[in-house]
């Protein structure tokens, strides 16, 4: 088991690749604290979880709030006496919105959600994992719209790329010298997951600049979950500040 006695935080965890990520943390014999803004979703995951065997906590917050993520990093912390793995997952898209038609509710909420929510995980998880004598892992599940102009709205795009640019900078600044704690992103490219369906309303102007480059085949949230096993384990030890793209190749046309 790649992950044993390890204790790891995924947020988002009740739906999609967070939900897939999750089952495989646990499965690896990783205890869990499933995070979600859903009660129900979270308790789905967490009996799960413990169906097959594993250990798992379930946590209800949401990450736009700063209380609520550091109450989760503080529960994890109180009840399995670490956390070794942050995932931040937990994201949602603005229908492919351009700038000009980005209000400013629309704005808050992808920047909460998508940065500051990972933000203040990671502040709050780093300031216990540097005191650790193994340190930390950070996961941060971003996108191919981190990467890329076209692949989300204004705000989408934007928070994705500046959450790569702050796994950077923690990879730079809390790497061998500064607490061993590796930070890796993925950015996933389409995925069959829950976020599909609140595309409800695509903007022309957005899907325009895609335009014929659609995501093609969408993988299976487990692919995805498998990467972050990758980079949650020991597998990844000596990659630090990277962003595994995972599209099917669909940027490579
Ligand atoms: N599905 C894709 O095609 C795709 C592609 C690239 C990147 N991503 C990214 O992957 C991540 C996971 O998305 P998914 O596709 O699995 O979506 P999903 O909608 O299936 O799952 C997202 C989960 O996050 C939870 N969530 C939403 N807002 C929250 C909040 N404020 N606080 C706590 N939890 C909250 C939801 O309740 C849900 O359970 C997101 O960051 C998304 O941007 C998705």
């Amino acid at each position: 088991m790649k992950l044993q006695g390890k204790a790891a935080i995924v947020t988002g965890a009740g739906s999609g690749m967070g939900r897939a990520i999750a089952v495989l943390y646990a499965q690896e014999g990783a205890k869990v604290a499933v995070v979600d803004i859903n009660q129900a979703a979270v308790d789905a995951v967490v009996a799960e979880i413990k169906q097959a065997g594993g250990e798992a906590t379930g946590i209800v917050a949401n990450m736009a709030l700063k209380d609520d993520v550091e109450r989760m990093v503080q529960t994890t912390a109180s009840t399995y006496g670490s956390v070794d793995i942050l995932v931040n997952n937990a994201g949602v898209m603005d229908n492919f919105t351009p700038v000009g038609d980005v209000t400013d509710e629309l704005w808050e909420r992808l920047m909460n959600i998508n940065l500051n929510g990972p933000f203040w995980a990671c502040r709050a998880a780093i300031n216990i994992m540097k005191d650790q004598s193994d340190g930390g892992v950070i996961v941060n599940n971003a996108s191919v719209g981190g990467l890329f102009g076209t692949r989300g709205g204004a705000a989408y795009v934007a928070s994705k790329h500046a959450l790569i640019g702050l796994t950077k900078n923690i990879a730079s600044t809390y790497g061998r010298e500064g607490g061993n704690i590796r930070a890796n992103a993925i950015a996933p490219g389409g995925v069959n997951t829950n976020i599909q369906t609140t595309i409800t309303a695509p903007h022309p102007l957005g899907m325009a600049a895609i335009g014929d480059a659609g995501p093609g085949k969408l993988a299976e949230p487990v692919e995805i979950a498998r990467v972050a096993l990758f980079l949650g384990s020991n597998d990844s030890s000596f990659v630090n500040g990277d962003v595994i793209k995972a599209d099917g190749g669909w940027t490579a046309r």
